[in-house]
């Protein structure tokens, strides 16, 4: 037994990585970074500073000063941030600025619980668990949509599912830090899962790779 831990959830969008993630945290009580977020800031920006893709190093000033604490902001949550996360994040500068933070984050006395898209392979491969969510696009389209139809009542469906494929194949194909599973990750497969099987199901991987931690 060790006095650190540090838990690593990996997955595409809208797969509950970041609420298993969250309960995860607080069960340990370990302090959590949902790194998408800090994604979704330096994209929010560039779009707020009407930069263009191509503008890299404002992009890579605005990782490179980042203010971790504007990250509660909810304008990040929305579909556009979403969006224009994935389009920064397929940048190497923007990544590689934004990449020694979470690595701090990672390894600060006593763990962490990080959840993205590359924290077992990149960010933390040293993690003592780790584990890759995942689920049918269509299911994670529909719990996505759930979550934003309430503030957008006009947004259909097929809108959620085209958004969660682009970012999908996004993400996935990228040549710096794509989204895969680290070989060693304990895949997840939520399609099937309730919230509450999914909870059980990740405190149940937690404490097979930890033993009796
Ligand atoms: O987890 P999320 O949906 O909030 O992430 C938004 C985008 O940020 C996602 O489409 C890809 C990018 N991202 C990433 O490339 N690496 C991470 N560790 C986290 C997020």
């Amino acid at each position: 037994m060790t006095d650190s831990l540090i838990i690593a959830f990996d997955g595409p969008a809208a797969s509950g990585k970041g609420t298993l993630a969250s309960v995860i945290a607080q069960d340990y009580g370990l302090p959590m970074l949902d790194t998408g977020l800090i994604y979704r800031a330096v994209g929010f920006q560039r779009a707020q500073k009407g930069l263009s893709l191509d503008d890299v190093q404002p992009m890579v000033e605005i990782a490179r000063t980042l203010d971790t604490e504007t990250l509660d902001n909810p304008a990040l949550r929305g579909r556009e941030a979403g969006e224009w996360a994935s389009q920064v994040a397929a940048i190497p500068e923007v990544r590689e600025a934004l990449k020694q933070f979470q690595i701090d984050f990672a390894h600060q006395a006593g763990g962490a619980v990080l959840d993205g898209r590359d924290i077992g392979t990149v960010i933390a491969p040293d993690a003592d668990v780790k584990i890759f969510v995942t689920a049918r696009a269509e299911v994670r389209a529909h719990r996505r949509w759930l979550q934003l139809v309430k503030g957008n009542p006009n947004l259909s469906f097929e809108e959620v599912l085209t958004d969660i494929r682009l970012r999908d194949e996004r993400d996935s194909s990228r040549a710096s830090a794509p989204l895969e599973k680290a070989a060693d990750a304990v895949l997840l497969d939520t399609t099937d899962l309730g919230i509450e099987a999914a909870i059980e199901h990740a405190r149940r991987i937690v404490k097979d790779r930890r033993g009796s931690f």
